[in-house]
C-alpha cells in the first residue's frame, strides 16, 4: 500500500509511471498532516526491489516495445521518475495543490513564467507585448530579468501599501501577471495576498497571481489557499535546506491543472520541455530528501529567528528591526492573517511564554545598525558581518546553518542606488537567515558581534 495526500491508496505514488504522478497529490482536508505528506507523497518502496528509497534514475532514454508504447517515460527532459516524484511530493506539500513543475532554479521558474505571460498576450491580444504588475521589493534576480532580458513591460507597484483604486489602475488590456513576493526580500514588506487576488479577479483583464513563497516555504504560508494561482519557490532555499542543490518548482491549484491544452499545467510543461532548464535526477533525489524534513526545520527556523528578532529589538545599536513575526511589527495583523492552518495550528499549541514576544513567522529577518547609514556609512553593518563566528557572511538563505549578508553590497547590488534607498536597502540594513543550530550559541553569536561592531 502506498499514499498520496488523501491518504491510503493503491496507486503508485513514488510518481515510477505518469499517470501516477500526474494524479492529483491534494485536496482542500488531507486526511494525512504536513510532515506525513512530506515523507511519503512520492517515496513509496520502489516496486521492483523494494528500496524504500526510490532508486535514482539516471537513464536519459526509456525503451519502447513499440512505436509509442512505454512505460510513462520517454526521453528525461520531458519526464523521469525522479522529478516525477518530487513534482507529487511538492504538490502535496503546498497547501491547496495538485501538480507541480520543477526547473533547474527558481530563476528557471522565473524566466517560465515571464514566458507565459508573453504567450497569453500574444494569444488574446493580437501580437501585444506582454504587461507584468510586480512588487515593487522584487528578489533582484527577478528584477533582473524583468528589466533586462524579458520583452515584457512591467508596471513595480509598492503592493504593501497599494489601495484597490491603484492596483485596479495599473492593470491594462495586456496584463497577463501579478508579481507578488511576501514578505519581500531583504526589507520584509508584508503583502495581503487575499486583498491583491480580489482585486485583480474584478478586472477583464485577469491576469494570472503569482506568488514567489520562497521566503515563508509551504510550511508557514499557503498562498493557493488565499486565491492565487501559481505558487513558485526557489527550492535552493528552505524546500532543500541544506545548501546543496539549485531549484526550483511552481506549484498549481486542481483548477490549472487539467490536461486541456489551453490549462496553465499544459502550457507551463509545454514551455519546461521546450525550454529544458529542468532539474538532474540527483537534484531531484536531494530536494526530495531535503523535503521531508521542511517542517521540523521550519519549526527550529521560526523560533531561533523569533528569539533573535526579539533579543535585537530591545539591543541600543540597533535602530529598526523587521520580523513580521514580532507583536511590535506594524502589520503583526497581517502577517497572523497570512499563516497557514498548519502553521497556526502548532502555534496555537505552544506555550504562552514562549509567543509572549510575537510568533515564529519564517527564518528570515533584518535590521538596520543605529546611525550606521549616514554616519558610519554601513562600516558597522560590515563589522558585525566579519565578527560573527556561527553567522557566515554569505549570499542565499534558507539553509540550516545560518548566514548573514550586506544586501545594498551583495544580492541587490544589481538594483541602481536610488532604486535601493527608495526601498530602504541602506548601507546599514544587515539580513539575517536564522538557521537551526542552538538558540543560545545564535544569541551570543549577534551579541558579541553587535559589541565590536559598536567600537567601530
Ligand atoms: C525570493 C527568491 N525568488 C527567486 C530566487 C531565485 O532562485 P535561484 O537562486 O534558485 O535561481 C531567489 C534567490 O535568491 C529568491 O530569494
Amino acid at each position: 500500500m502506498t499514499i498520496d495526500a488523501n491518504g491510503p491508496s493503491n496507486g503508485f505514488s513514488n510518481g515510477h509511471g505518469t499517470a501516477a504522478a500526474k494524479t492529483p497529490a491534494h485536496s482542500a482536508a488531507p486526511a494525512f498532516g504536513f510532515s506525513t505528506r512530506s515523507i511519503h507523497v512520492g517515496s513509496s518502496p520502489d516496486a521492483a526491489t523494494g528500496a524504500v528509497i526510490p532508486p535514482i534514475s539516471l537513464s536519459t532514454t526509456y525503451a519502447q516495445t513499440a512505436i509509442g508504447v512505454h512505460k510513462g517515460f520517454e526521453y528525461s527532459r520531458s519526464g523521469n521518475p525522479n522529478r516525477d516524484a518530487l513534482e507529487a511530493q511538492l504538490a502535496a506539500i503546498e497547501a491547496g495543490g495538485t501538480s507541480a513543475v520543477a526547473y533547474a532554479s527558481g530563476s528557471a521558474v522565473t524566466g517560465s513564467l515571464v514566458m507565459l505571460a508573453e504567450h497569453l498576450a500574444r494569444e488574446q491580444n493580437n501580437g501585444a507585448r506582454a504587461h507584468i504588475v510586480a512588487v515593487n521589493d522584487v528578489y533582484g534576480g527577478t528584477w533582473r530579468y524583468m528589466t533586462h532580458v524579458s520583452q515584457a513591460d512591467v508596471t513595480r507597484l509598492d503592493l504593501e501599501t497599494a489601495t484597490e483604486e491603484a492596483l485596479t489602475a495599473a492593470i491594462q488590456p495586456n496584463t497577463k501577471l501579478v508579481w507578488i513576493e511576501t514578505p519581500t526580500n531583504p526589507t520584509m514588506r508584508l503583502i495581503d495576498i487575499r486583498f491583491v487576488v480580489d482585486t485583480v479577479r474584478k478586472h477583464p483583464s485577469r491576469p494570472v497571481v503569482l506568488v514567489d513563497n520562497t521566503f515563508m516555504s509551504p510550511y508557514y504560508q499557503s498562498p493557493l489557499l488565499q486565491g492565487a494561482d501559481i505558487v513558485m519557490h526557489s527550492l535552493t532555499k528552505y524546500i532543500n535546506g541544506h545548501s546543496d542543490v539549485v531549484g526550483g518548482a511552481l506549484i498549481l491549484p486542481e483548477h490549472h491543472s487539467s490536461s486541456t491544452p489551453s490549462s496553465l499545467l499544459t502550457r507551463l510543461r509545454y514551455l519546461q520541455n521546450a525550454v529544458g532548464a529542468v532539474p538532474s535526477p540527483f537534484d531531484c533525489a536531494l530536494v526530495q530528501r531535503g523535503a521531508k524534513t521542511l517542517a521540523l526545520r521550519m519549526k527550529a527556523h521560526g523560533t531561533n529567528a523569533l528569539a533573535v528578532a526579539s533579543f535585537l529589538s530591545t539591543h541600543p545599536l540597533i535602530e529598526r528591526v523587521s520580523y513580521p513575526g514580532l507583536r511590535t511589527h506594524p502589520l503583526h495583523t497581517r502577517a497572523l492573517k497570512s499563516l497557514s492552518p498548519h502553521a497556526q495550528r502548532w502555534i496555537h499549541s505552544l506555550p504562552e511564554e514562549q509567543v509572549a514576544q510575537g510568533v515564529p513567522y519564517g527564518g528570515m529577518a533584518s535590521f538596520v545598525v543605529r546611525g550606521d547609514s549616514e554616519e558610519h556609512r554601513g562600516r558597522r553593518a560590515e563589522k558585525f558581518l566579519t565578527s560573527t563566528k556561527l553567522f557566515t557572511l554569505a549570499e542565499s538563505l534558507g539553509g540550516v546553518e545560518s548566514l548573514a549578508e550586506h544586501p545594498a553590497r551583495m544580492t541587490h547590488m544589481t538594483l541602481p542606488e536610488e532604486e535601493r534607498l527608495k526601498l530602504g536597502i541602506s548601507a546599514g540594513l544587515v539580513r539575517l537567515s536564522v538557521g537551526v543550530e542552538d538558540v543560545d550559541d545564535l544569541l551570543e553569536d549577534v551579541r558579541q558581534a553587535l559589541e565590536a561592531a559598536a567600537k567601530v
